[in-house]
């Protein structure tokens, strides 16, 4: 098994460019499921989950050819409407064929994704708003069985932003009969970005990146070419990597607008973000202060960040609080910085965290994507040694984060480790 040694303490600085965003290149592949045409998705990063995905969409008999970053893919015939546990398990974004196949061939069969390390995560609001649709839905020994002869759009209100949810209604509703009408959909710019997709392949949306979607219906979509968003879950890690080793790092090629709370969370800690054109500049020296963050839907703090803002928060002056909003048990990584030292106390769905002078290097155990994002980050101020374990996790959402992290002068090397 993989893990992460981190040899804490150096202040890392340079420049690095961002890459494509992980939680948006999920759904434009599986979006690509909706034409028989060819379509093209540029700046695709290379990561654990977009292999998953695309060896789902082999397995329904889309063809996929990689030419670096860019992804080719053609699905002329559905062959299979089944996903299966053995994919779903692994990745639970597996979820977001169930719209596409339903709308293109009238049915689906997609594995339960279960529970994960931080939460529940039920998939309830995708069912009740395919059901709306017309769609008829059972769950037989583990799958959601799906079908409809014809999706028809209706108005639906989401009781929770859910952005996995809103992609495959979104989607459904591309080739539905009517027009369909979403409020309080999600507004996290991974949503637009899929609706643009949607909309370069012959898709009438509005009010995509807006709580109020209307999707009109078309019969047929075509292929297209897009290039996808950069990853702001990715760049908010690196800013966090500045500002944790008071480093000064400019991070390229990405949309400041999609990071404006933690620019202001930064900015509230004592740190300097710059934001000139597509690049972010983070620079911090001396103490930064402590400060609170609540995690919210788009525009709000991201839960995907909280982890990492939480590394942070253990090393700056006085006690700020960290509130999950999101996920109901995304706090795993509480016990494991713990380990290195950090003051934090739980308390329901908050983090109560005063900042200490210093971490301490230890063994500790990555449990989830983000939670091991904030661990490697917590490894950087770290005196000393910390080996970050079941590295897997990080490998599915951030592509060679140790090389990036080494090019800008961290001590970070992947070392395999027995059992
Ligand atoms: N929820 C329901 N019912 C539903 C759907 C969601 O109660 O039918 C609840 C969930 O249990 C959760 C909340 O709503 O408490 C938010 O869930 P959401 O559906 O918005 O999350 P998701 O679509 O499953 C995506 C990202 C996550 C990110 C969340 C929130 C992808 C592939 N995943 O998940 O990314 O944390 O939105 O922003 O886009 C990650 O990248 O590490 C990650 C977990």
């Amino acid at each position: 098994m993989e893990a992460f040694r981190i040899r804490g303490g150096n202040t890392i600085s340079g420049e690095v460019q961002a890459d494509g965003a992980k939680n948006a290149a999920l759904p434009l592949l599986a979006a690509t499921l909706l034409t028989g045409q060819p379509c093209t998705i540029g700046r695709v990063p290379d990561l654990a989950d977009v292999r998953t995905m695309r060896s789902l969409l082999t397995a329904l008999g889309t063809t996929v050819e990689a030419n670096g970053a860019t992804v080719a893919l053609q699905t002329p015939n559905i062959t299979s409407t089944e996903a299966p546990y053995d994919l779903v398990k692994t990745m639970r974004a597996s979820i977001l064929v169930l719209g596409p196949l339903l709308a293109r061939t009238g049915e689906a069969r997609v594995s339960l994704p279960g529970g994960c390390a931080i939460g529940a995560r039920p998939i309830s609001l995708h069912l009740e708003g395919l059901a709306r649709m017309g769609a008829e839905i059972k769950i037989e020994h583990g799958y959601v069985v799906a079908k409809a002869k014809k999706l028809t759009g209706c108005r639906l209100y989401l009781d929770f932003p859910t952005v996995t949810g809103t992609m495959n209604l979104m989607m459904a509703a591309t080739l539905a009969d009517g027009v369909m009408i979403i409020e309080n959909a999600a507004c996290e710019p991974e949503v637009k970005d899929l609706a643009d997709f949607l909309i370069r392949m012959g898709a009438r949306i509005d009010g995509a990146g807006t709580d109020r979607l209307v999707i009109e219906g078309v019969p047929a979509l075509s292929g297209a070419h897009h290039a996808m968003i950069p990853d702001r879950i990715e760049v908010g890690t690196l800013m966090l990597a500045a500002a944790i080793t008071r480093g000064d790092v400019t991070v390229t090629g990405l949309h400041p607008a999609h990071l404006e709370a933690l620019i202001q969370k930064l900015r509230e800690a004592g740190a300097t973000v710059d934001v000139t054109g597509d690049s972010i500049r983070t620079r911090a020296s001396g103490k930064l202060h402590a400060v609170s963050i609540r995690t919210l839907p788009h525009p709000g703090f991201p839960t995907d960040l909280q982890a990492q803002f939480m590394a942070l928060m253990t090393v700056t002056e006085g006690m700020g609080i960290v509130t999950e909003t999101i996920f109901e048990s995304r706090f795993t990584h509480v016990a494991e910085y713990a380990r290195m030292g950090a003051n934090i106390r739980l308390e329901g769905q908050n983090a109560i965290v005063t900042g200490m002078d210093g971490l301490s290097g230890a063994e500790v155990m990555a449990t989830d994507l983000r939670a091991s994002a904030g661990l490697v980050l917590a490894g950087l101020v770290a005196d000393g040694e910390t080996l970050v374990r079941r590295i897997y996790h990080l490998d599915r959402g951030y592509e060679k984060l140790e090389q990036k992290l080494g090019s800008l002068g961290a001590d970070v090397a992947r070392v395999t480790m027995a059992g």
